[in-house]
């Protein structure tokens, strides 16, 4: 009888060790059409997968990206625009298609901060309107080396459901025209919170 007793003991004490090894279970919290999802693993920060599209109009009557600030001595011209500054308020839609449903928009300044290449600082804030994340918002800063086809730039910050968030975004270049400046931008973006 004791002897039973101990194999049972030894039996619970591995299984206790073994589920001790096994990852934590993430559960589903919420979740936005096919664009956001939030998990949370048990006692530990909430993670939210965002896919969605930023469409940056430099074009036309309506442009969503408007020039604020160039260099002022005209004689020192750079091929890369370094100096240049932008003030934008650009739509993020759930697909490519800009007629698709609009989950948020991009507000702030991007500047061209690279002499050797067409470079720039972001430093934007992204509000979302659709579904649980609606009212919430993060501040990406850092730089993006728009023509590479993928970079990744730092998510320093967020409110509402995304407060003390921090991340990262991978953003695509799903579309550019290069005489306008026009682009339709895919972005993945992770964030801890
Ligand atoms: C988002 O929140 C605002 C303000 O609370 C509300 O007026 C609006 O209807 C909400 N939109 C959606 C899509 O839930
Ligand atoms: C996000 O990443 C996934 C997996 O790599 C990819 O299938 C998807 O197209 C990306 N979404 C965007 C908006 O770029």
């Amino acid at each position: 009888m004791s002897m039973s007793m101990s194999k049972q003991n030894v039996l619970v004490f591995a299984l206790l060790m073994f589920a001790m090894l096994l990852p934590p279970i993430q559960s589903l919290k919420l979740k936005a059409g096919n664009w956001g999802k939030t998990f949370q693993k048990k006692n530990q920060e909430k993670e939210t997968n965002l896919q969605f599209y930023f469409h940056d109009t430099l074009s036309g009557k309506n442009p969503s990206a408007v020039k604020i600030a160039e260099p002022l001595d005209k004689t020192k011209s750079y091929a890369t625009q370094f100096g240049n500054i932008f003030m934008a308020d650009d739509p993020l839609t759930e697909t490519y298609d800009p007629k698709s449903k609009l989950v948020g928009r991009a507000q702030g300044i991007y500047a061209l901060s690279c002499q050797q290449e067409i470079g720039l600082l972001m430093s934007l804030s992204y509000s979302f309107v659709d579904g649980p994340y609606n009212g919430s918002t993060f501040t990406l800063v850092g730089k993006n080396s728009a023509i590479n086809p993928v970079r990744e730039m730092s998510i320093v910050g967020g409110t509402g459901l995304f407060r003390m968030a921090r991340g990262y975004a991978i953003a695509k270049t799903h579309w550019l025209d290069i005489t306008t400046g026009d682009a339709i931008v895919g972005y993945n973006v992770t964030l801890i919170h």
